[in-house]
């Protein structure tokens, strides 16, 4: 139902792709089979062309995806038999992406040069998902650029994106410590302007420390995560457990630990709401509430961070992930 709804979506971005025909945005959920246009107009037909894919980088430079002679195609990286052209006619050079990753967000670039009609087009390839700060168990400050990247997979996400992070505080996302993004800037969104964040300047707006040194400093990150392709529960359990009796009673239910990232997608795109605070494989405790109330989070949506207690304390619950089969 899932992969329909996105279906329709990516669709409906097709129908967008209005002014400049040579700027395309598709939206899309984690896991889609999806389709990343490209054509020659009035039917041209591509054959002996050279056409290339390639996956534009935070710092410009270009990545090939796909690169195809008519003959001969040849897919790179993280794409390897991944994706193919979709050649539905003979002036189509679409790509499509198989079990989309969150890595796989990004700009892409479709090139097909054949002396008379070479045409660049650039396709936005944006993942319905969720930004959420991560700090680790040894506090705030703590994570060079690569602690970070390392921090955010383990969550079952990637750095965020400046853009990603912009789109979250117009969304609401109000941060108060700096954080790593995937460009190496280090920023925080700040929604509810007070004196202790920003200074006295109280502007309300991503505030950036510009790009840091990526071994020496320590900060906090954002990661994102993408909407879910297996089940994120709460384990119904006699009674309250401690840190491993937590993973082995996922693992006994055909699951394992859930992660930080599995809570806040399930949280935001699905609206997974629990009162209860339960294990995640990082070691934290968090519950999330989609429908604010007393005693839960009276004031707002949020992923509650209860902290990262003694591994044996025996109070908490867990929530566990089912990866699809
Ligand atoms: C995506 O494509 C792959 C390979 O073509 C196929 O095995 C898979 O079932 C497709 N997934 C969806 C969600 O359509
Ligand atoms: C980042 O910090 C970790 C320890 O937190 C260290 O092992 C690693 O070498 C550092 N990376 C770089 C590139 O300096």
């Amino acid at each position: 139902m899932i992969s329909l709804f996105s279906l329709i979506l990516v669709f409906f971005a097709f129908a967008e792709a209005e002014d400049h025909e040579s700027r395309v945005t598709v939206y899309a959920n984690r896991g889609d089979n999806i389709t990343l246009p490209c054509h020659l107009e009035s039917m041209t037909p591509i054959f002996g062309s050279r056409i290339r894919w390639s996956k534009v980088e935070d710092d410009s430079s270009e990545a090939d995806v796909l690169i195809d002679l008519g003959i001969h195609s040849k897919t790179y990286g993280d794409f390897l038999d991944r994706v193919y052209l979709l050649k539905a006619d003979d002036s189509d050079a679409s790509l499509v992406i198989t079990d989309l990753d969150v890595k796989d967000y990004g700009t892409y670039k479709c090139e097909i040069e054949n002396g008379l009609h070479d045409k660049v087009i650039e396709v936005d390839l944006k993942l319905q998902g969720v930004v959420f700060p991560y700090s680790p168990r040894l506090g705030r400050y703590n994570l060079n650029f690569s602690d970070a990247q390392a921090v955010c997979l383990e969550q079952d996400a990637v750095l965020a994106s400046f853009e990603q992070l912009y789109e979250a505080w117009k969304g609401g996302l109000d941060w108060c410590n700096a954080g790593w993004l995937s460009d190496g800037t280090v920023q925080y969104p700040i929604t509810k302007p007070r004196e202790p964040c920003g200074g006295s300047k109280l502007i309300s707006g991503l505030i950036s420390y510009g790009r840091q040194h990526k071994s020496n400093s320590r900060y906090d990150v954002f990661c994102f995560t993408a909407g879910l392709t297996g089940r994120f529960y709460y384990l119904i359990q006699p009674q309250k457990l401690t840190y491993d009796e937590a993973v082995e009673a996922c693992k006994k239910n055909g699951a394992e630990i859930a992660k930080v990232g599995h809570m806040f997608a399930a949280w935001k795109v699905l609206g997974y709401d629990r009162c209860d605070a339960g294990w995640l494989a990082d070691g934290s405790v968090r519950y999330p509430i989609s429908r604010p109330r007393k005693n839960c989070s009276p004031t707002e949506a949020a992923v509650r961070f209860v902290g990262f207690p003694d591994k044996k304390q025996k109070l908490y619950g867990v929530y566990c992930y089912k990866p699809q089969q």
